[in-house]
């Protein structure tokens, strides 16, 4: 992390985990943990816990996440969800392209990049996941991949608009497998993303953006992963459903 550049950012992926009731209990738990953060705490909930979820984190530190939206403003999509939608919440977040979507539901990089516009055009701030599978880490592919990756889904994304985006980096290998990439497995592509950035946009737009690792990481592990240049925040699956171990990752970032 380099918080004189750039914002720390750890952010809760619940994924597809607790009913309202849970998630009731759960940010009742969390909120005194990490009142005290200093970094920038997001959760990431189901949309059925949105209003619940942004109506207990009014006035707290704690922003709201929402796990996808749709590019379109309305419309015949059934079953989806539009970023004014989310934006009326009191949802500020939204985490895109995470490798699940892309895997389980045939996301690809174009659909992708017209959802990051069309959240980043409604208000909302992106959090974008890239990440290389086993196969390709294995191939010595990870960097050429990623930037891809990175390349394909901010097209037409403008270094103002960029002001928005968060990137987390989560090698698919290392998501929900205890498996996490070594510290120095993480930086390295965190490192070479941020270079990537710079080829896009500069280097100012490269210093300033939020970079997060995200895959397995944990109580155990965070701070030294978070201690790495380049790696300034976590996107955390499992252990954010715990609000201990999610209130111990956030006070590492500091
Ligand atoms: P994990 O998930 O922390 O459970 O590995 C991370 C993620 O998928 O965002």
């Amino acid at each position: 992390m380099n918080t004189s550049l750039r914002p720390a950012v750890i952010a809760g992926n619940w994924k597809m985990n607790n009913t309202p009731s849970q998630a009731q209990a759960l940010i009742t738990q969390m909120l005194p943990l990490v009142k005290d953060a200093s970094c920038q705490v997001v959760i990431g909930v189901p949309f059925v816990n949105l209003p619940l979820a942004c109506q207990m984190c009014k006035g707290t530190n704690v922003k709201v996440a929402a796990q996808n939206c749709h590019w379109e403003e309305k419309g015949a999509f059934t079953g989806e969800i539009s970023p004014q939608m989310l934006t009326e919440l009191g949802v500020e977040y939204v985490i895109l392209g995470h490798s699940e979507r892309r895997t389980y539901f045939g996301e690809t990089d174009e659909s992708l990049n017209k959802r990051v516009l069309a959240a980043l055009n409604a208000g909302l701030k992106v959090i974008l996941c890239v990440g290389e599978s086993l196969q390709q880490r294995e191939a010595n592919v990870t960097n050429e991949f990623v930037c891809m990756q990175v390349k394909l889904d901010l097209q037409n994304v403008s270094e103002e608009m960029l002001k928005n985006v968060i990137i987390a980096y989560e090698p698919i290998w290392a998501i929900g497998t205890g498996k996490t990439a070594t510290a120095q497995q993480a930086q390295e592509v965190c490192k070479t993303i941020r270079a990537c950035i710079a080829s896009l946009y500069g280097k100012q737009a490269a210093d300033g953006m939020t970079i997060q690792y995200g895959g397995s990481m944990n109580a155990g592990n965070a701070a030294e992963l978070l201690s790495q240049e380049d790696i300034d925040g976590g996107l955390i699956g499992g252990a954010s459903l715990k609000a201990p171990d999610f209130a111990t990752i956030v006070a590492a970032a500091k």
